[in-house]
């Protein structure tokens, strides 16, 4: 059952629409009321619209008893082991030189700890690899070779990762890169779709209320090498506070890295928004800096897309984006379903 919204909400709400106004936004789209868990104490896990199998199993876990974050991480790990998902994972999509490098964090509420790993190749559940990382390190963040060889240490399984489908799919991107170089056109001309910058998220909260999350993907279809989204930045693809709630993302790292979007999405919940009016501020604020006509498209809005999930230390939850069409998926303790993520155009 839905949340009336109490004071706070309503302020936060008319703030927001004046800031929206002021700066000749389309008026921003909420929810009627803030999304919640249908009894206090009831789990929840929130995850991407690619995330349905994700928050069924987190559930499955969390009714078992099982640790938060565990439960995230077996969620995820379907889809980072899914050939078909060319966003995470075994069958992401390889950087400009055909190969596959993953990112991803982790962060459990209760022990306030992290870990995470950066360009790592050959090792299809990077978010694995990442609580290792937590557990038995005293850093946060590997990339890499030595994150390989940390992987190979803790007996992780090396795989090729590139799949027949994501080869072709890059060789025909490389063949039509350029009329100038030695490739000839790619046979079939069909247009290359956008690059993806797809990812999965995945929030928990347990019936003790503490929050877990991950985030984990392939990053940006052939990305230089080297190049690291927002996935594996704590704060930027994925904050969790136990005493407030979590946000992770997707879409766009460089603008989720340059907003500090997921530490901020929490700490506007701090302040008393809903999760929802958490996520839209930050969303409003990347398109109010967003001033690089490379990245512009008409009336001034951004090229890209990026969406945010959120849910707080109340149950309550919700997602949004730049605009309009995005869904996220998310399992109250009731049901798993797919939800419309609110938006600002
Ligand atoms: N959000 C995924 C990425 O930009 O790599």
């Amino acid at each position: 059952m839905a949340k009336p919204l109490g004071m706070a909400d309503t302020i936060s709400r008319r703030t927001l629409l004046a800031a929206a106004g002021a700066a000749g936004l389309a008026p921003l789209s909420f929810s009627q009321s803030a999304q919640r868990a249908p009894h206090k104490g009831m789990p929840v896990a929130i995850s991407s619209a690619n995330g349905m199998r994700t928050t069924e199993k987190a559930m499955e876990l969390l009714r078992a008893g099982q640790d938060g974050l565990d439960a995230a991480i077996a969620g995820v790990n379907i889809v980072e082991e899914d050939p078909n998902d060319m966003s995470v994972g075994y069958g992401g999509l390889p950087n400009e030189r055909g190969v596959v490098e993953l990112d991803s964090c982790c962060m459990h509420g209760p022990t306030y700890r992290a870990g995470a790993v950066a360009s790592l190749r050959n090792i299809k559940t990077p978010s694995r690899v990442a609580k290792v990382v937590m557990e038995r390190t005293d850093h946060v963040l590997l990339v890499g070779e030595g994150a390989l060889e940390f992987a190979r240490m803790h007996g992780f399984e090396e795989t090729n990762l590139l799949t027949e489908a994501a080869r072709k799919a890059w060789v025909k991107w490389k063949e039509s890169l350029s009329k100038d170089d030695d490739y000839l056109e790619p046979p079939a001309a069909s247009p290359l779709p956008a690059r993806p910058t797809g990812t999965i998220t995945c929030l928990t909260l347990n019936d003790k209320s503490e929050i877990s999350g991950v985030t984990t993907t392939s990053g940006l279809a052939y990305k230089i090498p080297g190049r690291v989204g927002d996935s594996p930045i704590i704060g930027a693809g994925l904050y969790v506070d136990n005493q407030i709630g979590a946000c992770g993302s997707t879409g766009r790292g460089e603008a989720v890295i340059l907003s500090c979007g997921s530490r901020i999405v929490v700490e506007n919940m701090r302040h008393g928004m809903t999760p929802e009016e958490a996520c839209l501020d930050v969303l409003k604020r990347i398109c109010d800096y967003t001033v690089d006509p490379l990245l512009l498209r008409e009336k001034g809005r951004p090229n890209f897309e990026v969406n945010f999930y959120a849910v707080n230390k109340k149950g309550e939850f919700g997602g949004a984006r730049i605009y309009r069409g995005g869904r996220y998926a998310v399992h109250d303790g009731t049901q798993n379903r797919l939800m419309d993520s609110a938006y600002l155009y």
